[in-house]
């Protein structure tokens, strides 16, 4: 090639958009006879916090495994910061957290992260270790054998790894699971600070009040497929009406079940309403129960928290389905 041509071809590249943090398609993976991801494709953009739910078994360890080539799919593919997953170059920049992990226990809290920093092929300064363990809060048990540690301590000093070799992409597999509720704040913070940085995060989390604060999009895996993804505003866009009632007929009942996803506690009916749903369509509703005989005591508009539309994505997932 040309000098020229060398140049042009730098000016093609330099011009074409970043890549995505990580973008898989159609990731597919059995054990046995168990499918535990079937057909599995995201995005996470640069920048993005992206939240990964699901029931326990959904799939999403293994989704998170596959995507850093820990685990060979079976079908699909991924790029990880625009490489092949198994290419050391992008893994040396992500940072991972894994589910279940143990660090030498001989080892002090500092030296795993030297060691880290070592395997990473990196050169980060000691005070800028220091200064990692601190975000951790555990600035002072650097010198601590991690054998010693209790659950919570570890697993802050998981995150430490994960972030102290200045990671492009960070991977979190449930990182406050053991954490008391002032870590979890604090990892809150971090995964904002991160956010500002333009460094890009896939959060597996059971605790879905704090996927909801930090995420820019979710998505959600149920038995091994993608049931649902998108923006927190696509995903909760849809708003809600809760109905006090009384003398509720089967027909009264049909009818709110026509408005939209029905689910009831006592006397309180809550219909999810569809989001291309007009402003007349409470309403009409109301004045259909009440011809239907029914008595209204309150109509109360909501919104619906991420907590609920999992739980209905899920349940919905399960009309039907004897497993
Ligand atoms: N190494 C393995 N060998 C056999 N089966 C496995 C293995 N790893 C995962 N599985 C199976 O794959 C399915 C998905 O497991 P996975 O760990 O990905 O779920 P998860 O969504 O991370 O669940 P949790 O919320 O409990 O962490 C489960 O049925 C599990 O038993
Ligand atoms: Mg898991």
């Amino acid at each position: 090639m040309t000098g020229q041509t060398l140049e042009a071809a730098e000016r093609l590249l330099a011009d074409l958009p970043p890549t995505a943090a990580v973008w898989c398609s159609g990731l597919r993976k059995r054990y046995g006879r168990r499918t535990a991801v079937d057909g599995v494709s995201f995005t996470v953009d640069r920048g993005e916090v992206m939240g990964l739910l699901g029931p326990n078994g959904a799939g999403k360890t293994t989704v998170i495994k596959m995507l850093l080539g820990l685990v060979r799919p079976d079908a699909g593919d991924v790029l990880l910061l625009g490489r092949p997953a198994t290419d050391p170059r992008a893994r040396a920049r992500v940072g991972y957290l894994p589910e279940l992990f143990r660090y030498q226990p001989w080892l002090t809290a500092a030296e795993v992260l030297t060691l880290h920093v070592r395997l990473a092929g990196l050169d980060v300064a000691a005070g800028e270790r220091r200064e990692c363990l601190g975000l951790v809060g555990l600035a002072d048990r650097a010198g601590d054998r991690v054998g010693g540690f209790s659950k919570g301590m570890q697993q802050r000093l998981g995150l430490a790894v994960a972030l102290v070799a200045r990671p492009e992409f960070v991977i979190l597999d449930e990182p406050t699971s053991a954490l008391d509720p002032i870590g979890r704040a604090d990892v809150r913070d971090l995964l904002l600070s991160l956010k500002e940085r333009q460094v890009a995060v896939l959060l597996n989390s059971h605790l879905i009040g704090e996927v909801e604060r930090v995420c820019d999009r979710v998505v959600i895996l149920d038995k091994g497929r993608v049931a649902a993804a998108g923006s927190l505003p696509e995903l909760l866009g849809q708003s809600e009406v809760r109905l006090r009632l009384a003398d509720v007929s089967a027909a009264a009942e049909q009818r709110l079940a026509a408005a939209g996803e029905l689910t009831r506690d006592g006397d309180t009916f809550t219909v999810a309403l569809p989001a291309d749903s007009g402003s007349d369509t409470v309403p009409t509703l109301v004045a259909d129960l009440v011809g239907l005989g029914v008595r209204v005591h309150a109509v109360e508009p909501g919104r619906i928290s991420l907590e609920e539309r999992l739980l209905g994505i899920l349940r919905a997932g399960r009309e039907g389905d004897p497993t």
